[in-house]
């Protein structure tokens, strides 16, 4: 088990899903985790569950897409706890529809929360890391922003335009010990991908050469590798974790 001791982890979209799951990992290596979502109540869920099971966690409600609230956050967070060492940028949201229906405010809203949610952050961060010339940034992706997909243009643009984002601050900011990744999960269940008929399911699985569907878990397992000290000459990347649904 890689360990995150003394680290500093902010992770965004915590308050459920895959973000609830990097959180628990994050503070059971050893890290405090600081749990970002716009929902106070479920966000205070899964902190006292960190801290019943011995780990260190607080939480702090903000919009992703607000600069100004996630740069409030990340002063805090270094006023409070002295360094932010690990931002992982997982809020995200869809608004699936085909082209021809998709609204202007379905685009925005999309692009707003996953793609600019994720340069607010990195904004938000980058000075303090440069400082401590450590840091670790991790932007969920999805296979959808390597393959596109039927229904989500605003959703397969936004995932795409992160892996972008992430080789680009990667060139960036590798120099001052900062390195800036990306993880693309297939698909996993979660609130995001909800209930689905058996058919529909066997369908989906029979594509998937793993033979099942993901876990949140699955994809904590690599967010914990990448954000510790053993994954330090890694950047720019962008990591498929999808039981090899999606092999280029
Ligand atoms: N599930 C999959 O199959 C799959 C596949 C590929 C990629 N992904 C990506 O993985 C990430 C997590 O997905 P998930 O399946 O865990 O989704 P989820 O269960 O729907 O959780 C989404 C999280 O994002 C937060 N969030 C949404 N909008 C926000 C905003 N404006 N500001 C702050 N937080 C916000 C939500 O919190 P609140 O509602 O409490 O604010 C929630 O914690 C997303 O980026 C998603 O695109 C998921």
């Amino acid at each position: 088990m890689f360990k995150l001791s003394k680290k500093v982890a902010v992770v965004t979209g915590a308050s459920r899903g895959i973000g609830r799951s990097m959180a628990e990992t994050y503070a059971r290596a050893g890290a405090h985790v600081i749990c970002v979502s716009r929902n106070e109540d479920a966000l205070n869920v899964v902190a006292d569950g960190i801290k019943s099971n011995g780990g260190s966690a607080s939480v702090t409600a903000i919009n992703v897409s607000n600069l100004e609230e996630f740069q409030n956050l990340i002063k805090d967070t270094t006023d409070t706890y002295g360094s932010v060492d690990i931002l992982v940028n997982n809020a995200g949201i869809t608004r699936d529809t085909l082209i021809v229906r998709m609204s202007e405010e379905d685009w925005d809203t999309v692009i707003d929360v996953n793609l600019k949610g994720a340069f607010n952050g990195i904004k938000a961060v980058t000075r303090t890391m440069m400082k401590q010339r450590f840091g670790r940034i991790i932007n969920i992706s999805s296979v959808v922003g390597l393959t596109g997909n039927a229904g989500q243009v605003n959703y397969a643009a936004s995932k795409a335009g992160l892996i972008g984002l992430t080789k680009a601050t990667a060139k960036e900011i590798g120099s001052r010990g900062i390195t800036v990744n990306c993880i693309a999960p297939g698909y996993i269940a979660t609130d995001m991908t909800g209930q689905m008929d058996d058919k529909a399911k066997d369908l989906l699985i029979s594509q998937i050469p793993l033979g099942r569907i993901g876990s949140p878990d699955d994809i904590a397992a690599t967010a914990l590798f990448l954000a510790s000290d053993e994954a330090g000459y890694i950047t720019g990347q962008t990591f498929t974790v999808d039981g090899g649904m999606v092999m280029i």
